[in-house]
């Protein structure tokens, strides 16, 4: 596959799992996260095409840096994975307003500063992929994930709007997977009561290859069909 694929969020989980099965299909990978020296060994191995850059997706002039030293690398930028992205699980009532704040950053401003980025190339090239990684928490509300509920229904609502908006120019597809056996629970904002509360709930998940998986075949498409939805459940 001859093209270049930005995943944010690629030092862990679904983003790492998603790197280690594209790289098979012959793409240039360009791989974000803060924590990049994580997946540094992964890219020591495929030197020619895999580009790490250490980004924040909350930090706007990050993202802008992110798709530049992309194109700068392998001439442009074909597919935008928005995988970054991290939840809380507490009571509104017991509501830490700055855990608010990083979700809305994180899951929302990152997606948007991402997609802003890449969207004058895609325009130029008249042709691009946005892959927005939401939840099932996109489609329903969790109690005690309220706050995180609402990113993802915000991620539903701007693939929706970006679809409508760039129809003839720009793949959108949405993929919400349920309960995923990743380091999202342990990196949750959450106490460590909560996420006692819920680990063997995530220990039951798919694993994030499931997830690589279903990434991987919304890419392989042929140009003209777009797979613009997918949710992916554990069978429980
Ligand atoms: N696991 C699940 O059950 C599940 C279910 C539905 C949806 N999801 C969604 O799937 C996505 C991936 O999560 P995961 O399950 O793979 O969890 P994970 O293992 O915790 O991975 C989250 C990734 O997001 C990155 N990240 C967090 N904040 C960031 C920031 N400000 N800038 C750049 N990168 C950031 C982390 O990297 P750094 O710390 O290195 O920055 C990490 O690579 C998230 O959007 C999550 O909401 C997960």
């Amino acid at each position: 596959m001859n093209k270049t694929i930005i995943i944010t969020g690629a030092s862990s989980g679904i983003g790492k799992a998603t790197a280690e099965s594209l790289i098979s299909t012959g793409a240039n990978l360009v791989l974000a996260s803060r924590k990049i020296e994580k997946i540094q060994k992964f890219a020591e191995k495929y030197p020619d095409s895999v580009l790490l850059h250490k980004t924040d997706v909350t930090k706007k002039d990050d993202v802008d840096a992110l798709v530049e030293a992309a194109k700068q690398r392998f001439g442009s930028v074909d597919v935008l994975i928005n995988n970054a992205g991290l939840g809380s699980f507490r009571e509104l009532q017991m509501a830490d307003t700055n855990e608010w704040d990083t979700m809305i950053d994180t899951n929302i401003k990152g997606v948007l500063y991402c997609f802003n980025a890449v969207l004058p190339h895609m325009i130029t090239q008249e042709k691009g992929h946005i892959i927005n990684i939401a939840s099932v928490a996109a489609h329903d509300v969790f109690p005690n994930a309220v706050v995180y509920c609402a990113t993802k229904h915000a991620v539903l609502a701007i693939s929706k709007g970006i679809r409508l908006e760039f129809q003839d120019k720009i793949k959108v597809t949405t993929i919400s997977p349920g309960a995923v056996n990743t380091g999202f629970l342990e990196n949750t904002l959450s106490t460590e009561e909560d996420k006692e509360e819920r680990r063997e709930y995530f220990k039951e998940g798919l694993t994030p290859d499931v997830i690589a998986q279903n990434i991987r075949f919304a890419i392989e498409q042929p140009d003209e069909v777009a797979i613009s939805e997918i949710i992916v459940r554990p069978q429980r």
